[in-house]
């Protein structure tokens, strides 16, 4: 079986894990430090702040900017679902715009008639590890006065105009073992605001400045030295991974023939955590399916946009998102990650046509 996704775990992780086990300090240490500096750097960023995964991330990155009850928070109904219920966790509500259906992003000329007295931020989500049109969005959130927090879970490494993801507003990221890099499970938030960064550091601890001194309410959102090991240990080889991963999405771009290929504007790095293609005409189960029976991964990253979801059903969603919706039922995933081999590139281009020619796709 050729699996969609796969982390790829070498002897710097598992020795580096080792040397934790043996320091004693196992909870939040030096590793977590070390780590936080390190993605820092490599994000072009003054701060980032480790936490326990990308969702308790964006939860304290909501926390941090003030977001609270009766507020809004714009952001893409085609997106995991953590990038909006951080608002619910808040109290806040999240108010979707539909996505660009060329980029799956959200599209910032329909941001601007959703926005009223009680919007407080924007959640760009860069889906699939393409950068989100950051420039009007940038510009819009000035206008209006919002906070954009950039949900980069899936993003590591991407480039917007040749500037990285995450530095922009303040950044969100998760290390799932599915994504660029894993730490096991964990998170990360990106910024150039001392504020910030001071704010989402004592949300993490509890709401602490000092030990056992509680100034406000704040959650046990701490990354382990242990996780810290893991990712640091993979962050070196983040940008090799991505390469691999655009070689492949190039090679698959290159062959594949009746489905609509990821679209990349010339001013974005993708860094392909997902390749997903569209595939027309209804037949994107039936392809998943032949996949399936030729021994090839795939899967829909959405099934079901969040607005159509029953949480939100009940809490009185009702509104249309017609591109968020047609994405759900055309997108289909295929591996794209580093540890695919030549042979397994062939076997998926190979079964993907065969499909196309028979269904006449083609
Ligand atoms: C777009 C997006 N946002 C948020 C998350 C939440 O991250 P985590 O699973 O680390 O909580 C994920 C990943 O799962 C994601 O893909």
């Amino acid at each position: 079986m050729i699996p969609i996704a796969k982390p790829l775990i070498g002897d710097e992780e598992k020795q580096a894990v080792l040397e934790v086990l043996d320091s004693g300090i196992l909870s939040q240490g030096p590793r977590v430090q070390a780590f936080e500096e390190a993605f820092a750097e490599m994000c072009g960023v003054r701060y980032a702040i480790a936490t326990s995964s990308g969702t308790t991330a964006l939860h304290i990155a909501l926390l941090a900017h003030g977001i609270g009850p009766g507020d809004e928070v714009i952001t893409s109904p085609f997106t995991f679902i953590a990038s909006a219920n951080c608002a619910l966790y808040v109290g806040a509500r999240p108010v979707f715009v539909d996505i660009d259906p060329r980029t799956f992003n959200l599209d910032p000329a329909q941001i601007e008639a959703a926005i009223t007295p009680r919007t407080k931020a924007i959640i760009p989500v860069h889906l699939y590890g393409l950068p989100c049109d950051m420039d009007p969005i940038m510009e819009i959130a000035q206008k209006y006065g919002l906070a954009v927090i950039e949900d980069a879970c899936q993003a590591h490494g991407a480039k917007y105009k040749g500037r990285h993801v995450g530095s922009f507003g303040t950044g969100v990221f998760s290390f799932y073992p599915t994504k660029n890099i894993t730490s096991g499970e964990g998170g990360m938030i990106t910024t150039n605001d001392p504020e910030i960064a001071e704010k989402c550091r004592i949300i993490r601890q509890h709401g602490a400045r000092q030990r056992y001194y509680h100034d406000e309410l704040g959650f046990n959102f701490r990354m382990t030295d242990i996780h810290a090991a893991i990712g640091l240990a993979q962050l070196l080889k983040l940008e090799q991974f991505n390469q691999i991963r655009q070689a492949h999405a190039r090679y698959l771009t290159e062959h594949l023939r009746g489905v609509v290929t990821p679209y990349v504007p010339p001013d974005r790095t993708h860094v392909f955590h997902q390749y997903t293609v569209r595939v027309p005409s209804g037949k994107r189960d039936a392809l998943r399916a032949f996949l399936q029976e030729r021994g090839i991964g795939s899967e829909v990253y959405y099934p079901l946009p969040i607005h159509q979801q029953r949480l939100y059903r009940e809490l009185g969603y009702d509104g249309r998102f017609p591109e968020a919706e047609r994405a759900a039922q055309e997108v289909l995933s295929l591996p794209v990650h580093p540890a695919l081999t030549p042979s397994d590139l062939e076997a998926i281009v190979a079964a993907v046509n065969e499909f196309a020619e028979r269904e006449g796709l083609i």
